[in-house]
């Protein structure tokens, strides 16, 4: 008896199966993986490849690459070799995670039955903040900033440019504020972190490297907050000083010991030929308990 009952188990399962596969997937089931997943960075003018995953329509229309889904044809569909690692960068780039198997499925099964539309469903929303942020700006308002734009480089492994440029890496809030070989965001100072004066072009290369387009003016005055107001985690509180900590800023010589309009303290540093005011530096020293930077060292570049 016992046998049979369990015997049905299978037998149901695979019930579930062909059920759901009589009702196949459209994009409205479609739509709601790819806004969790993807539309952080594809969405807007400045989508990578130029792919919006934002709407039926965006999403068929394909990118600067082609069509990224191929009707009736899944494994022929960079989507979905994108998904699965079959072509590199694998996506999400933020990942792992990586879509579920359940999820890939259910994209491999819509594009199979055709890529139809489904039911309508609203375009995503921006993830950029549309509104001015009011308030101390936290990690959870510049995180769209830097996973669209930065993270194709600088993230742990299958980057655009293999290893993360200068080890340094931005898919999290604390890679972003790290301070393991050198800081490049100064709680409270965005004068003298790098990241900021990277994104305003004062420290050249500008980034995002390989533009324009560069960040947008709000982009960059949000950037310039989140550090002003000490540099905040997703919760709201403020980055710890990370006294001692290296610092490498490049950019010009604008006065003696005042790189780009900012003074930085030189008591006691070396100086190897000073460079001349004008002209393009390179400052090293470290992290002060109040912020400021002791410089050990400044030279011409
Ligand atoms: C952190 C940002 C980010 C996220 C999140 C992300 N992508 Fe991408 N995507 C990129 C970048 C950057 C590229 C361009 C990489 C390259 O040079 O090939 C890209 C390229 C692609 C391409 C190739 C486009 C073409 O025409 O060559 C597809 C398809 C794609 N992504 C799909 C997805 C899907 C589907 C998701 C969600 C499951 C996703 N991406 C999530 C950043 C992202
Ligand atoms: C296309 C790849 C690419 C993208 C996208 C990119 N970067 Fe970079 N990043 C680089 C490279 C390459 C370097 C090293 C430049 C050099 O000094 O030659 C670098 C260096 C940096 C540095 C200096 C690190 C240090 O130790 O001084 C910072 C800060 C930085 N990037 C921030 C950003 C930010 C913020 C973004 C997004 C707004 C961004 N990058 C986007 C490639 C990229």
């Amino acid at each position: 008896m016992s046998r049979t009952r369990f015997k049905l188990v299978p037998l149901l399962a695979a019930l579930a199966l062909a059920g759901s596969a009589q009702a196949a997937p459209t994009f409205a089931d479609v739509a709601p993986i790819l806004n969790a997943r993807c539309v952080i960075c594809h969405t807007g003018a400045s989508a990578p490849s130029g792919l919006q995953l934002t709407s039926y329509d965006t999403v068929m229309a394909g990118g600067k690459g082609g069509p990224a889904v191929v009707a009736g044809a899944p494994a022929a569909s960079e989507l979905v070799k994108r998904i699965k690692g079959e072509r590199q960068p694998r996506m999400p780039m933020t990942g792992p995670p990586w879509l579920t198997e359940a999820e890939v499925a259910l994209i491999e099964g819509w594009i199979q039955d055709g890529a139809k539309p489904g039911a309508a469903v609203a375009a995503a929303a921006p993830a950029r903040p549309a509104a001015p942020v009011t308030g101390p700006v936290t990690y959870a308002h510049i995180e769209p900033i830097l996973l669209s734009r930065c993270v194709m480089c600088h993230v742990d492994s299958g980057g655009k440019m293999g290893p993360p440029p200068e080890g340094y890496v931005l898919r999290s809030y604390e890679q972003t504020i790290a301070a393991t070989d050198r800081v490049r965001v100064i709680p409270g100072n965005p004068a003298a972190s790098e990241l900021l004066r990277k994104v305003n072009g004062l420290s050249r290369p500008r980034m995002p490297f390989g533009g324009p387009p560069w960040l947008a003016d709000e982009e960059i005055q949000l950037l310039s907050r989140w550090i002003a107001d000490g540099a905040r985690n997703r919760d709201g509180q403020p980055a710890p000083m990370p006294v001692g900590a290296r610092v490498r800023l490049r950019g010009t010589l604008t006065a003696p010991g005042e790189l780009d309009g900012a003074a930085f303290s030189a008591d006691g540093g070396r100086r190897d030929k000073s460079p001349q005011v004008g002209s393009a530096a390179e400052l090293r020293g470290w992290v002060q308990p109040d912020g400021s930077i002791r410089v050990e060292r400044l030279r011409s570049r």
